[in-house]
């Protein structure tokens, strides 16, 4: 079986390379990977490709950035030449970024098979691009692997047929369980937030890039507001992504002097500082998902969730982006920590399920 495996931005890397890994226990497997270098920076994309131990991309498309048309369209453009060129039997895509979609309808245009892994995933918030990208890649996708309950649910309600959709739970767990024991053998004295772990006080981690929080000016100024209330006993760790760094300077936003501002980290230098913070605010997708498999308190700071699992099981809560209620949300987080558990089937093992389900053997759980 001939796979191109797709990655293209920063939440990818992480889906991909177990996946990749697991690959490599089928002697029948060629699994192919393709970067559409939707992400190119090297803190966005480079040192991912050398802590996850995944190998150089097979094809790298160095689609870049642009507008939505413009991206989607050079991704799919390049991607067409290398469905052409290869010919593989399987196309697999992860997540729901712009690549995501991108490869996913060549791929079907092309009459290849499309696998779509974290399917069926929904915040029913259209005015979210990662949303529109979710529904299409699901509308035509054949094989659908996902990841909690929620997700087999939207893809029945949508019509799918119950045996092409599989509750393997979830690849990125298996990254991050193998990420944490890496990290534990590691040298971390040269990590950017080693010395303000090493004083030993409780800390907040923050991420935001979500282009509905940064670039409206009052929305970031009230986010800014809860991060400075919060900061005025505890330090926050901020890494910035560069559409924020550039957010922050237009809307002259400012924060306080104990928010820490980092670049954007590599996989292992972000999981030391948030594995361990008091608690995580973010708009991310993924690390909704992630303190909850490490049942670190989470707040997210959106108004909905594509991720229901982590709210109602896990660490996460969902707290939207006024100051007050961040504040509340940082509150509640910590009171939840205690009765928080890990959904179903999230234990490291959701790649080799993918495969064995390729390979046709059971695995995961069935749909009803
Ligand atoms: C994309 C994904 C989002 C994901 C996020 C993680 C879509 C629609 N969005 O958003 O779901 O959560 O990645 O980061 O696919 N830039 C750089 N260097 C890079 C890449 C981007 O400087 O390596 C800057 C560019 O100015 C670019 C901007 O960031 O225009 C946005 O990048 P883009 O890939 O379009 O979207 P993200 O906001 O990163």
């Amino acid at each position: 079986m001939n796979v191109l495996l797709v990655a293209g931005a920063r939440p990818n890397f992480m889906k991909i390379a177990p996946i990749y890994r697991a690959s490599l226990l089928y002697g029948s497997v060629r699994c192919s990977i393709v970067h559409t270098g939707q992400h190119y920076d090297r803190e966005m994309s480079g040192t991912f490709f050398e802590e996850l131990e995944i190998p150089e991309p097979a094809y790298s498309l160095n689609a870049g950035s642009g507008s939505h048309a413009v991206q989607t369209a050079a991704v799919m453009v390049a991607f067409e030449q290398v469905c052409l060129q290869e010919k593989p039997d399987l196309v697999m895509v992860v997540g729901d970024v712009n690549s995501t979609l991108a490869c996913s309808i060549v791929a079907k245009k092309c009459g290849i098979t499309v696998a779509h892994v974290e399917a069926g995933l929904r915040s029913f918030d259209l005015a979210m691009p990662e949303e529109i990208n979710r529904m299409v890649t699901d509308a035509i996708s054949d094989l659908f692997f996902v990841t909690e309950e929620s997700g087999a649910d939207n893809l029945l309600r949508e019509g799918k047929a119950p045996g092409a959709i599989h509750a393997v739970g979830h690849v990125m767990v298996d990254n991050l369980l193998r990420q944490v024991e890496r990290l534990s053998l590691q040298d971390v004295g040269n990590f950017q937030g080693y010395s303000l772990k090493q004083r030993g006080k409780p800390y907040l981690f923050l991420t935001l890039h979500r282009p509905s929080n940064v670039d409206r000016r009052e929305v970031f100024q009230g986010i800014a507001a809860a991060i400075n209330t919060l900061a005025a006993d505890r330090s926050v760790v901020f890494p910035v992504h560069p559409r924020t760094r550039s957010m922050m300077e237009a809307h002259g936003i400012s924060l306080s002097q104990r928010v820490v501002l980092l670049p954007p980290l590599g996989y292992r230098e972000a999981l030391y500082l948030w594995k361990d913070a008091e608690c995580v605010l973010t708009d991310s997708g993924g690390l909704q998902e992630e303190t909850t498999a490490l049942g670190v308190p989470c707040v997210t700071i959106r108004e909905n969730t594509e991720r229901p699992v982590t709210v109602e099981m896990g660490t996460n809560v969902l707290a939207g982006v006024t100051a007050d209620r961040i504040v509340a949300g940082y509150r509640e987080s910590l009171e939840k920590r205690s009765s928080a558990t890990v959904p179903p089937l999230w234990d490291g093992k959701a790649s080799e399920r993918i495969w064995q389900v390729l390979a046709g053997q059971p695995a995961g759980i069935e749909t009803p």
